[in-house]
This record gives structure tokens, sequence and C-alpha cells, in this order.
């Protein structure tokens, strides 16, 4: 790689090639202010609108202020981030965003998480001199995204997070100038049965500088639930919550807080607290079945047998597929995301065992994900009208009802999930990282397929953060073709490769975001540090490193519950309980 010399404040640095400004002051510790740019080299995500100006600095010779995010730096080149006419040009330019924009921070759903907020206290902004017009928009409600255009500072990371690494496109600028805004294509809501695109992945929430677009939260619908003494209130929790709750609590990004996370429910007044992870264990027996059902029928010669299968446990994912390919709805396996599972055995088994009336029992989520509140008001997961999961809130919606509770997560005691739905096993925990559905699933597939133990549970082939994992695996005597995406668009490749006959596999594990959970659009806000995810996946690897069940059949109580309601993975009553149909979007019924 070519090197480049070059002075910054008069430091003297070499950066390679093709660096920009901004990441060539990097390196010698110089931060310069930015807005609208993001760039998460990992996963391919970079955004250099150059659209905010606030990174301006001065380059010798050159008489403009240029954008330290889209310049390429030159052999010899000299710079100032800090000069008199930088500071003062970007002060003009903050002011001039904050002209028009909302001043409702002691209320927004960003406060204390908005970079433009931040970026106010930074470059010490006490007043703003500079008074515009705005043009008033409605707000825009879905039962999973809010979307304010009032708060939109057009930095365009949304469209691109959309468009570029989900290839859903939904979002756009539309209009120019001062009408600039960014909006769906015919200014319909997310939710509209003529949008055909949202799968509520929540990515655009995840990169949004600002509240422009953020949750729609079920706080005070929790609160008043948990108030009601005529009310049993469960919840249950999914496995990448317990490795990001803490940051919210000041604690590094992958510490553990299970046990915290647990005290810390009951004190907000849950009857039980339960694990989605047990759920994901279930999941397993369903789907593993379907594998060893398809990879059996495929081996005898079955023409007919629908390969590959496709894991099902991602909403956003399977709202994806029935918006883009509706003549492919008959891949994925059918069984329940975990968390509807959950919600089955606990409203349709759960309850009878404790003596409850269905309508009496809340069944509330907490979700690293946006696509579960969506997906939770699905009509195929309500029974006359009451829904197997009541509501879904998002990590970050925990965090802040801890603390409107004042909750420390910190000084929580540990303690352990109630049972029966509590107990998990080292694959129901890695359902939370990219690759640990698949994982899980052969787990268990290997032991029924063989007939034998499978000694080590370890498939390190189908880990790491590539967008697309293919992997050979051997399930005795059989080779099995496996793919592993993350990000839609990476699912998108693989499915026209599959779709145009280019590549065949037994079976692939999609998830919407990337890193999968744990960079679900419901977790603590990363602020373009992919660090942050992989410190996430690291702890849940850890949590399964440590179990001494690793697979979801040999969990005793999902055992138990076999034993006594289902029998056996696809009988009848698993069928009816456990497995959902998929509607291409223009099937009303689905929307
Ligand atoms: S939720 Fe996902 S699909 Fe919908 S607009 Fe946002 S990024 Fe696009
Ligand atoms: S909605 Fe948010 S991410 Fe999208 S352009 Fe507006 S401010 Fe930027
Ligand atoms: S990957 Fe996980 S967090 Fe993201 S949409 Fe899918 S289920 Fe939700
Ligand atoms: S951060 Fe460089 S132009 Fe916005």
């Amino acid at each position: 790689m070519e090197m480049i010399n070059l002075t910054i404040n008069g430091v003297s640095l070499k950066a390679e090639s093709g660096s920009t400004i901004l990441n060539a002051a990097k390196i010698i510790g110089i931060k310069i202010p930015k807005l609208c740019n993001m760039e998460m080299k990992d996963i391919g995500f970079i955004h250099r609108q150059s659209c905010c100006r606030i990174c301006l600095v001065e380059v010798d010779g050159v008489e403009d202020l240029l954008p330290a995010c889209s310049t390429h730096i030159w052999e010899g080149m000299s710079i100032s981030t800090n000069n008199i006419k930088v500071m003062t040009t970007r002060r003009t330019i903050l002011e001039l965003l904050l002209s028009d924009h909302p001043k409702s921070c002691l209320y927004c759903p960003k406060n204390h998480n908005c970079e433009l907020q931040e970026l106010a206290a930074d470059l010490g902004i006490r007043e703003v001199r500079i008074f515009g017009a705005s043009i008033p928009h409605a707000l825009k409600y879905t039962k999973a995204i809010v979307r304010d255009p009032n708060k939109c500072i057009k930095c365009r990371r949304c469209e691109a997070m959309c468009r570029d690494i989900q290839t859903c496109n939904v979002l756009s600028q539309a209009e120019s100038g001062f009408r600039a805004v960014v909006e769906t294509a015919f200014k319909e809501n997310l939710e509209d049965p003529e949008n055909k695109a949202c799968t509520f992945c929540g990515q655009c929430v995840a990169v949004c500088p600002v509240a422009a677009i953020y949750e729609t939260t079920y706080i005070w619908k929790l609160i008043e639930d948990l108030a009601n003494p005529k009310k049993k209130v469960i919840v249950q929790v999914a496995p990448s919550v317990r490795v990001s709750l803490g940051e919210e609590f000041g604690l590094p990004p992958g510490t553990n807080v299970t046990g915290k996370m647990v005290s810390a429910l009951r004190k907000l007044g849950f009857d039980e607290v339960f694990d989605t992870n047990f759920a994901a264990d279930n999941t397993i027996m369903e789907e593993a079945a379907e594998v060893k059902e398809r990879i059996e029928k495929y081996l005898s010669g079955d023409k007919d047998v629908r390969l590959p299968i496709l894991t099902s446990c991602c909403p956003a994912w399977i709202n994806f597929i029935e918006h883009n390919y509706p003549d492919m709805l008959d891949i994925p396996s059918t069984t329940k995301s975990p968390m509807e599972i959950f919600g089955s055995v606990a409203k349709n088994i759960w309850t009878k065992s404790q003596g409850i009336e269905r309508e009496n029992l809340v069944c509330v989520s907490i979700m690293p994900c946006l696509a579960k509140k969506y997906e939770a008001g699905r009509p195929e997961f309500h029974y006359r009208g009451n829904p197997d999961v009541d509501y879904s809130l998002s990590t970050r919606e925990l965090a802040s009802l801890l603390k409107q509770a004042d909750i420390n997560l910190c000084n929580m005691e540990e303690s352990e999930f109630d049972n029966p739905l509590g107990v998990c096993t080292g694959a129901g925990a890695i359902f939370g990282r990219t690759g640990g559905v698949m994982e899980a699933a052969l787990r268990t597939a290997y032991e029924w397929i063989t007939e034998k133990e499978l000694l080590d549970v370890n498939f390190y082939a189908l880990r790491g953060i590539e967008e697309v994992r293919v992997a050979e695996v051997m399930i005795g005597s059989i080779p099995l073709k496996i793919g592993i995406a993350h990000g839609l668009g990476a699912a998108r490749k693989l499915l026209d490769k599959i779709k145009n006959g280019e590549e065949n596999f037994h079976a692939i594990e999609i998830m919407a975001c990337k890193g999968g959970c744990v960079g679900g659009g419901g977790q603590p806000f990363h602020h373009g540090n992919f660090e942050i995810i992989e410190k996430r996946i690291a702890a849940i690897q850890e949590i399964d490193d440590k179990k001494i069940i690793r697979k979801s059949h040999d969990n005793p109580y999902i055992k138990l519950l076999y034993e006594k309601y289902f029998t056996s993975p696809l009988s009848p009553e698993a069928i009816r309980l456990l497995h959902t149909t998929y509607y291409p979007k223009n099937n009303s019924s689905s929307d």
C-alpha cells in the first residue's frame, strides 16, 4: 500500500493512499467533527454524502474549505482542522442546522444519544443567532417505527443503509433545497398496504443521528399493565439483550448482565421472568426436525423436496422474502420465531398449568429488534383477537424504563430466570449472533440424522462476520453445503443465486441485521462503531462456551414439554402451536 506524507495541525504523519482527511487525522488522535458521515468498513457501509459540511478543514493552497470526510489526502498536503476560519465556519454551519431544528431536546427520544446535540455541546453552542422558517410535517406512526421529518437533518444515512446494505430502497430524498425531506416513494406510511418494501429491520433507526426515525414505544402500556392487579404480567428476554443492556448503564460493550437483568425485571414488577433462549431451544427442536426430514427425502431421491431450507426466526427477513420473493415462500422453515414460540407456549400451555385465563395474561418481550414489534401484531399470531405476545420492547426501552423506575442495573444482585420457561442450553444462547441459529440446528440435526453423539459441538466454519459465508459441514458421511448471510443485501445475493440456479445449498441462515441480533435496530446505539457489535458477539459465544448443556434437544425442560404436550417435533400439536404460514405481501391477510 502506497503511503502519503502529510501534515495536520503542524504534525507530520504518513497515511495510506486513498485515505480521507477525516481518517488520516484519527491516526494522530485528531477528532474532526462530523455528522452526515458514517463508516463501518467491516460491513461495507461507507456513507460519504458530504452534505452537512460540519467537517470542513483548511488545506494550504486551496481557497475553499474542504470536507474532511470526502476529501482524499495527497502528497505534501498541509491541513488545519482548528484555525479561526475553520472554527467560525463550522459554528455558523451548525447554527444554520439548528435554526430550523425543533428545540425539544428535553423530551426527545434521542436525548443524551443525539449526535446533533453532542455536536452542539462539543462546539460550544450556547445560543442560536439565526432564525429560519420551517415546514411542519406530521409524524408518521407504525407498530414498530415512528418517523418525525421535522427533526430530519437530511444526512441520508438511513437512505444509504436501506438502499445499499438492506437493498430495500424504501427511503430516499424527495424534493430539494429548503423543501428537501427523506421520504417513502409516494409518502406512504411504512405500514401502508401500498408500501410493499419496508421490513421493519430498524437499521435506519440504528444509523439516524437524530430522532427523525425511532422506535414505537410500549413503555406506558407496560407500566399500566404492571399496575393492574387483574393482570399477570410475564416477560421473556432475547439472547442478545443480556450482552448489550449494560452499555446503557455505562458498562463496557459485551458485558454479560444476565443475572442483574433478571433481578431488575423482577424489581420492576413482572410476575415471572422467563428466557427467550428456552424458546430458541424449542425452535431448534422443530427446525432441526424439518432439516432432517428434508435432507432424508433429498437423499432418498425425492425430486420435489424443497431445498435449501431457510431459517425463519428473523421477522425482518420474513418480511423481506414476503415482499421480494413471493414465489419462494415454500422454502423457509415454517417454525415460528423463538419470541412467538414462547408466546404460543405461554398463552396456550403455561396458562392452563397455572389456572390463568389467556385474556388475563400479558406476555411481554424484550428484544434487540424493532421488527418484533411488527411481528407481535401479525394476525397469524393472535387467537380470537388476543395476541400470543402482547407487545415487544427494545433493549433501549428496557433501559429507559429501568431508569424511570430508579433501578440501577449495576447495583442489582444476580438471580436466575424463573422456571420452567427459563432454562436454556448454549445452543439457545447463540441465536443472538450471526451463524448461531444454523450452528444450533446442526448440533441437533447431526445427532438425529446420524444417531451418533456429536462430540465437538463447535461448528467453527459457520462463525465469523463476513456478510456471506459458505461452508461444507459433514453430518456423518453426508456433506451439507451451508450458507450464512447477515444483512438483507447479503440475503438477496444468496437468494438470487439460488433462484437463477447458479449455486445450490442444503440450508441457509439469514438474519436481517449486521452481526445478527446483537446489531439489531433496538439495541443501544453503536454510533458507527462495529467493534461494539463484535464485542457483543464474543460475549454471546462465551455464554455458550460456559454452558454444560449445549444442544437444544438435551434441555431437560424441553424434553418435559415434548413428553407432556407435543409428543414429538412436527406432531399435529407441534404444527398447530409452533409453526406458521407466510404470505406474499400483496396478500391482505399479512398486512
Ligand atoms: S426499517 Fe429497514 S427496510 Fe424499513 S425503511 Fe428502515 S432500513 Fe429500510
Ligand atoms: S431520517 Fe435521520 S438518517 Fe435519515 S436523513 Fe433524516 S436525519 Fe438522516
Ligand atoms: S436480525 Fe435479530 S434484531 Fe435484526 S431484525 Fe432479525 S430478529 Fe430482529
Ligand atoms: S460529515 Fe463531512 S460533510 Fe457531513
